[in-house]
């Protein structure tokens, strides 16, 4: 009976003592008021004297745009940024956990290093419901920012092969307001650190290279860690093949049926000329539109000119003919000459020039 009792409370002792050991785990809340209140923390301060090294990652999540308008792109991506804060450790305070998950509240009151996308046009977080940033911290004293975020950043865009071309856009990112002696960036090198979450699908591109780069900038502050990703698209240029290069194959074409038809069939025959220039200059005009102005000659243009001056030349020929054959009335006997002759040499034109035109811009497939 006694030992029963004894039992009892013993059992309600230690039942007391587990309950009291549940209850010193700290919440988040809790310990980060014991990390960063009266600990002399400062948000201002870098964690170490002799600067800090920052591990950065992007995760694409999805590329929107390439304008060759107004010479951007605009790509959705996770911004990774890892640093270690040893002030920030906490295996000491009784946490019963190796890592933490905070809000973007918490972050304003930690040290960050400031970093920014400096070729950007504009740069957002993301505000969907909230601010998109997720905050991780080890009990190390790691700590892991995820930014989601929109950029638009900036591509050098040269067309001079265009369509068949391949065009390069990039984005700088570094830290605004610490040099390199405070700050290192450098990308995560545990694994490759600028990756694709998912296949990334463009209307006109393909993406063929994501190429991470860091880089010292020398600023009169003095020398800045820039870390650089350049992504390179090619262009799908089947689309400006089927809607610029094949017709004006046909138009071509149909320009030397002429040849076939006669000295006598005058007016047909510069039917069928202006209508070939005529549907060209249409069709070039529609891909135009949607180019910008540039002072250099871009590989549609060499095509949409020589292609026009086979036309023309077309046109200039039945003038010969038409002419010659005046006169030949006058002399009552007729020649096709001039018409055998450009039943040949046409062709055998056009044929040169596309050697030489595929050669300089390529045909690739695919
Ligand atoms: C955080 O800790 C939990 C266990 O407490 C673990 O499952 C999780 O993977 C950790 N998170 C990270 C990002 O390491
Ligand atoms: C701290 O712990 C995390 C998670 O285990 C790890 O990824 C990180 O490298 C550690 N940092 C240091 C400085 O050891």
């Amino acid at each position: 009976m006694f030992f029963h009792i004894f039992l009892g409370l013993l059992v309600a002792v230690l039942g007391e003592e587990v309950h009291e050991l549940r209850s010193e785990c700290l919440n988040e809340a809790q310990l980060m008021e014991k990390l960063l209140k009266g600990s002399g923390y400062s948000k201002h301060k870098i964690p170490r004297e002799n600067g800090i090294t920052v591990s950065v990652e992007f995760w694409i999540q999805e590329i929107n745009s390439i304008s060759e308008m107004t010479n951007d792109f605009e790509l959705e991506l996770f911004i990774n940024e890892m640093w270690t804060d040893p002030s920030l450790r906490f295996p000491h305070l009784g946490a019963c956990k190796a890592n933490l998950t905070l809000d973007q509240q918490t972050l304003t009151k930690l040290w960050t290093p400031n970093t920014c996308f400096v070729n950007s046009k504009f740069a957002e977080i993301y505000e969907s419901s909230f601010q998109n940033v997720f905050l991780t911290l080890f009990d190390n004293g790691t700590v892991w920012v995820n930014y989601r975020v929109r950029v638009k950043g900036a591509c050098n865009m040269d067309l001079v092969d265009f369509p068949m071309d391949t065009q390069s856009c990039r984005l700088n990112y570094q830290s605004f307001t610490y040099n390199n002696e405070e700050v290192r960036l450098q990308w995560n090198s545990q694994r490759s650190p600028v990756f694709a979450l998912q296949e990334i699908r463009i209307a006109d591109f393909w993406l063929k290279d994501i190429t991470p780069a860091v880089i010292k900038r020398d600023y009169p502050a003095g020398l800045w860690d820039e870390l650089v990703v350049t992504f390179v698209f090619e262009r799908r240029y089947m689309w400006y093949f089927l809607q610029a290069y094949l017709p004006t194959f046909f138009s071509i074409f149909i320009s030397w049926i002429a040849f076939s038809l006669g000295p006598q069939a005058i007016t047909p025959r510069t039917m069928i000329g202006v209508n070939a220039l005529l549907s060209m200059i249409f069709h070039f005009g529609s891909i135009m539109k949607n180019l910008p102005r540039v002072s250099y000659i871009k590989a549609i243009d060499v095509w949409m000119l020589s292609s026009m001056t086979f036309v023309f030349l077309s046109l200039i020929e039945l003038a010969i003919v038409g002419y010659k054959l005046q006169i030949q009335r006058e002399k009552e006997h007729v020649i096709e000459k001039v018409d055998k002759i450009a039943r040949f040499a046409f062709p055998a034109g056009f044929s040169i020039f596309n050697i030489i035109y595929w050669a300089r811009y390529g045909f690739k497939v695919g």
